[in-house]
């Protein structure tokens, strides 16, 4: 036995009674059919306010698959999403990004560090779905700023000023505004979608939870409150939450089971307006892309071609090597320099920033066990530029093997190898006039301690993000089983 709605508009078929159809956005169109409710159960408080003013029911009696299959094809493909189900971004590179855009009934919780652009960003995303959909309501609820500040902020974005905006940081009024919304749109038959953003999870508190604000019992009651409203009302809330640099217990990355998207914004190591955008959970799309943005006066502005960016400060030189660092699936290009050089002294000295000098210490153990170098008199220095805090990565060991060997050749990485070695096809009797832009490889590989060189983690990820900043990704030098074959393609051995 099953129970099923039915929308009377296009006959879209969910198992649970739907406020507003996904498939064609009308309103109040669900009617029942063939119902048998077993175990009707009101799931919490949230259902009694909200869920009753919506009708919402939940039904507890176990479905076929067989069901669900017959119901399939009438349904709504999150990952190919159209029409009234779906927030339109009108700039293409968010649009890509997203996946199309922004379903209407997702829980997305942007996350990052204090300062980076959370609340600057969420208004653009707001402005751009509103300029890219064609019936968008929009309501900012900040708990954090005044709304003189927020009024300020948007007026210096540009932001539309039909948008809603609301200080308020208690989770029940909250929901109260939301349904009061909903409730005055059913009755007036709008079919306008509805974009909520909550600024920030950590400073709104339930009555019915315990704890303090931002407490993970606290977070986790109010994401699992954000999570029905969406669901049940078919609208998108977008959550703000802040991860502290050791990525707090209670802040968001206990709750990314929760929601359908969790998208990231961070800043790379040594630079203090740019800032990288990803998705590290995405229900609807690719956790593959990544966007560079810049923060400007304006507000953050996207840079188009990351590569020019790396480019505008990139150095091409001796004891200098690039390399793909993954920070959980964020690719960064990070630029690696080593400087070695005869000290005098009978032990040199070995520094290391952005790694750790155990590691350092273990590369150049490895370089003269296996490449037979005698490396004790040389001061080592090296550092890696791009690298996140406290990140290490060990796919970067063979870009530091190469940065080290090229600051001890006094050769560039390019001319150390073999041309038919070399992916930018440089060829090393030309390096007097070596064509810059050429030189965009990235190396990737680990090295065991036995010499044994393996595949970088998430190879793929790593090859395909090269590939986007404009880099290429030196199968050759990186596709080496052994370092001591590392021998066979460098010039002069
Ligand atoms: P904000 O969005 O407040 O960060 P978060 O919500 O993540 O805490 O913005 C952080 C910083 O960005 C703020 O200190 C000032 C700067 N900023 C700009 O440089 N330009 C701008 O147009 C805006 C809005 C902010
Ligand atoms: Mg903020």
């Amino acid at each position: 036995m099953k129970s099923s709605f039915v929308c009377s508009s296009c006959s879209y078929i969910s198992l649970k009674w739907l406020g507003k159809c996904p498939s064609c956005g009308e309103w109040n169109t669900f009617e029942e059919k063939q119902v048998v409710e077993k175990n009707t159960v009101k799931s919490n408080s949230f259902s009694n306010s909200l869920g009753s003013t919506l009708g919402e029911t939940q039904s507890y009696s176990p479905t076929s698959l067989e069901d669900i299959y017959s119901s399939l094809a009438a349904s709504f493909d999150p990952l190919n999403p159209t029409g009234q189900g779906l927030l339109q971004f009108s700039n293409p590179f968010l649009t890509d990004f997203w996946n199309k855009g922004v379903l209407n009934d997702s829980l997305t919780l942007l996350a990052g560090e204090p300062g980076l652009g959370k609340s600057t960003f969420a208004l653009q995303i707001i402005r751009d779905l509103i300029k890219g959909t064609k019936s968008l309501d929009a309501l900012y609820i900040s708990a954090e700023e005044s709304l003189y500040q927020l009024a300020a902020r948007a007026q210096r974005l540009d932001i539309p000023a039909q948008i809603q905006v609301l200080n308020a940081n208690n989770l029940e009024k909250i929901i109260e505004v939301v349904a009061q919304k909903i409730h005055d749109k059913q009755a007036k038959n709008e079919t306008k979608n509805l974009v909520l953003i909550i600024d920030s999870i950590q400073t709104i508190f339930s009555n019915s939870a315990t704890g303090s604000p931002g407490s993970v019992s606290q977070v986790t009651y109010i994401v699992n409150q954000f999570l029905n409203l969406t669901k049940t009302a078919g609208i998108a809330v977008i959550l703000i939450g802040h991860v502290t640099k050791t990525g707090d217990i209670a802040g968001p990355k206990t709750l990314e089971h929760m929601v359908d998207t969790v998208l990231l914004i961070d800043q790379p190591q040594n630079s203090s307006k740019y800032r990288t955008l990803s998705f590290t959970k995405h229900r609807f799309g690719s956790t593959d892309k990544l966007l560079f943005l810049e923060m400007a006066e304006n507000g953050l502005t996207i840079v188009k071609n990351p590569s020019l960016l790396l480019l505008e400060n990139i150095e091409v030189g001796i004891g200098i090597a690039y390399s793909l660092a993954l920070d959980r699936e964020l690719p960064l290009l990070v630029e690696i320099q080593a400087l070695v050089h005869n000290s005098g002294n009978p032990f040199g000295s070995r520094e290391a920033s952005g790694t750790n000098k155990t590691k350092l210490n273990i590369l150049v153990a490895i370089l003269e066990k296996y490449l037979q170098l005698d490396l004790k008199s040389f001061d080592i220095y090296i550092q890696i530029l791009g690298m996140p805090r406290g990140l290490s990565d060990d796919s970067l060991d063979l870009a530091i093997i190469l940065a080290i060997l090229s600051s001890l050749r006094n050769q560039t990485v390019d001319e150390l190898f073999e041309p038919q070695f070399s992916d930018s096809k440089v060829s090393p009797k030309s390096t007097a006039k070596v064509d810059k832009t050429k030189l965009r490889t990235v190396f990737c590989g680990r090295l065991t301690l036995s010499g044994k060189v393996r595949n970088a983690t998430n190879f793929k990820t790593r090859q395909s993000a090269a590939k986007k900043l404009g880099f290429e990704y030196n199968t050759a030098i990186t596709e080496l089983k052994d370092i001591q074959d590392l021998k066979k393609y460098l010039i002069k051995y």
